[in-house]
């Protein structure tokens, strides 16, 4: 599960910096919301989903999310990021990612779709990035290979 959990990363944030960088070139250069740009803005908020699941599977049974109980967690920052801050952030970031496509896909001009994906896609990259920049672990490092 950490493994597959730690390779899913990599999708998500590939994802959403591909997903943002070409709303942002259709925000600006004026395209429209083609069917490529509706699948890659898909796709990326189907990894996050999936995400979620195994993070949510990963959650009840890591060894560093159970050694310590809430209140024994706070007490130590690497407890404590595993326990609560990992899991809060990232459901704030899948959160943004699913606002963000449910807004793009109700919006009716291509401008609006594609300037939705950009700035909500972006909100949620800085949040991933925080978070992993806060695990320890490093943005890309992996234990669970
Ligand atoms: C705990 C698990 C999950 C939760 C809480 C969740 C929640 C949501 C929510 C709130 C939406 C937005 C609905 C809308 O405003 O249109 C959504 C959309 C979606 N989810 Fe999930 N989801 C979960 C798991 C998954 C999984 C495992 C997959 C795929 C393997 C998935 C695929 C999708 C797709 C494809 C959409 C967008 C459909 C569309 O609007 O075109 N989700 N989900
Ligand atoms: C965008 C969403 C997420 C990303 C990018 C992400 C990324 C990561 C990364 C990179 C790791 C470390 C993997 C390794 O050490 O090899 C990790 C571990 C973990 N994540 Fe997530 N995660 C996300 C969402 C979630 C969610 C929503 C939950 C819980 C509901 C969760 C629970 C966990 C747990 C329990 C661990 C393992 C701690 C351990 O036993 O070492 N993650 N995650």
């Amino acid at each position: 599960m950490l493994h597959i959990h730690s390779v899913i990363r990599f999708i998500v944030i590939f994802g959403s910096v591909i997903s943002v960088l070409l709303s942002l070139a259709g925000w600006f250069g004026n395209k429209e919301y083609s069917k490529g740009n509706k699948i890659l803005n898909l796709v990326t908020l189907i990894s996050a989903h999936i995400q979620l699941v195994v993070g949510l599977i990963l959650y009840f049974i890591s060894p560093i999310v159970n050694a310590a109980s809430f209140g024994e967690a706070m007490k130590d920052s690497t407890l404590r990021y595993w326990k609560v801050e990992h899991m809060a952030m990232m459901v704030v970031a899948i959160v943004l990612i699913t606002i963000g496509y449910s807004k793009s896909k109700r919006a009716l001009a291509s401008v609006e779709k594609h300037r939705t994906i950009a700035i909500f896609y972006t909100l949620a990259i800085i949040v991933v990035l925080a978070a992993l920049s806060m695990s320890g672990r490093g943005l890309f490092g992996m234990t669970g290979a």
